[in-house]
């Protein structure tokens, strides 16, 4: 292969070199296409044709279908991992041994009280605001209370700001539940699991001890690590870019919830459930809905269907399905929701509109199936996606502030007006 891509402009050549990624993906390197062509740039609407970084984190192939975590398959680490352990392999890039994450979680302990005027916070909002809304205004006003997670330049500095959000997330989601809810801001039990005391923070009653199930951590425990990363996304291209102007990290964190909200993203999860309850409502008539998805004058779209990246199955989706199954198996609940959406899978997959446009399942379709199953609120489905997210996006910041990249600044087109005079207001 060629190590350089020649562009012809205006009759003159231009070379620019090719670098190859460890998984042999090529990229034209174009730092200097703009002074090298004296201001020529390229566009590409929603970068679907542009790298905006080298990262080491997390290579998916969209062909293939694959999705690995530093090297390790997400069927692997799905089987037999657990979340804090993929969250260590995310942020720092190796499976930790025992002592590690032992300390590892020690150290994130260490953090796990909020400071309780950030009830008053939680207080102020009405029990209907979206829980998005108010976990990306809680994550951003962690920074009030914790000052020197703002300004972070050595790895020492940035390590203590990630055990402490590793820490208080976990709560402010629980506190955001209790909020919609209406129930006590509480804490759990710090001498339990990662993932155990998401569980008693979630769902413990006022009034009663709780019980861990272990069919719950288990599937929270998958579902987290399946969310965990997905490389250069919507919400993680977000905290990458305002982590650039070096915001503090809990300030990029807040602006990237905001971004998975949206439907088109994370926010699809809990598209997902609405539509498959509105056809359910309808009679079932997923025939209806098919072509509603493809009539163009039809703003509706197959929510949970579709990705940027995967044209064959999102391995992810597959996973969820068969833990959808068993999760609903064990707990010994019937969804007809879950039926229809089988359904509704196996009409998309032999329909030409979804063949054609290589639109499959994606890691939405199925999982709020789980999360419903496990007694969590609907409009909390993007909660817990962020919930998962969590540790890549901060693996993402760390990786982009350790490198030093530049602030992320993207030029533009400009297609206005040209040089016009002011017309008085009289003359307009
Ligand atoms: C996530 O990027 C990530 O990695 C995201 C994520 C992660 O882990 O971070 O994987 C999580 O966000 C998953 C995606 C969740 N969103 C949804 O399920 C919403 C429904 N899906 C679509 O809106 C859409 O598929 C996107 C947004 C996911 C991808 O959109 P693209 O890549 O911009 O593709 P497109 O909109 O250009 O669609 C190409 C064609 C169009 O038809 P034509 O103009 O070619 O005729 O496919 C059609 C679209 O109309 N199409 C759909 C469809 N998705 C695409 N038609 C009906 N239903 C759909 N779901």
């Amino acid at each position: 292969m060629s190590d350089k891509a020649i562009l012809e402009i205006n009759g003159q050549k231009h070379e620019f070199p090719l670098i190859k990624g460890s998984e042999d993906e090529v990229a034209i390197d174009i730092k200097n296409l703009r002074s090298a062509t004296n201001g020529v740039i390229t566009i590409d609407p929603g970068y679907k044709n542009t790298g905006a970084c080298e990262s080491a984190i997390t290579f998916l192939d969209g062909e293939k279908g694959i999705l690995r975590y530093r090297g390790y398959s997400i069927e692997e680490l799905a089987e037999k991992a657990d979340f804090l352990e993929v969250a260590y392999l995310l942020i720092f890039g190796e499976l930790p041994t025992q002592e590690q994450l032992d300390q590892f979680h020690s150290d994130i302990k260490k953090h796990s009280v909020v400071d309780d005027d950030i009830k008053k916070i939680v207080d102020a909002f009405p029990r209907s605001a979206h829980p998005m809304g108010v976990l990306s205004s809680l994550t951003s006003a962690l920074t009030a209370f914790n000052p020197s997670s703002v300004n972070v330049d050595s790895e020492e500095e940035m390590y203590n700001a990630i055990v402490r959000i590793l820490a208080k997330f976990p709560v402010l989601v629980a506190w955001t539940m209790h909020k919609k809810l209406g129930l006590p801001l509480d804490y759990g039990d710090k001498n339990l699991g990662y993932v155990e005391n998401i569980l008693k923070m979630l769902f413990k009653q006022p009034n009663e001890e709780y019980v861990q199930n272990p069919i719950l951590i288990n599937a929270l425990d998958k579902l987290l690590i399946l969310h965990a990363d997905h490389e250069q996304n919507c919400s993680t291209s977000t905290v990458r870019i305002v982590g650039s102007s070096h915001a503090g990290l809990f300030a990029s964190l807040s602006a990237g919830i905001s971004a998975l909200w949206g439907p088109l993203h994370g926010g699809a999860n809990q598209a997902v459930l609405e539509m498959l309850e509105a056809i359910k409502a309808d009679g079932g008539d997923t025939k209806k809905y098919m072509g509603k998805a493809k009539d163009k004058d039809d703003p509706f779209r197959l929510m949970g269907f579709g990705h940027r990246v995967y044209k064959n199955f999102d391995p992810r989706a597959k996973i969820i399905k068969k833990a959808a199954d068993e999760v609903l198996g064990d707990l010994g609940i019937e969804d007809p929701i879950l039926d229809i959406a089988k359904g509704l899978e196996k009409e998309a997959l032999e329909d030409m509109y979804f063949v054609d446009r290589k639109l499959y399942p994606n890691v939405d379709f199925y999982s709020g199936i789980i999360y419903r199953a496990m007694g969590i609120p609907t409009d909390m489905f993007t909660v817990m996606f962020a919930l998962g997210r969590l540790p890549g996006w901060i693996a993402q910041w760390r990786e982009m502030r350790l490198r030093k990249e530049p602030i992320g600044r993207p030029r533009q087109v400009y297609v206005g007006e040209t040089l016009r005079s002011f017309k008085e207001r009289k003359d307009r």
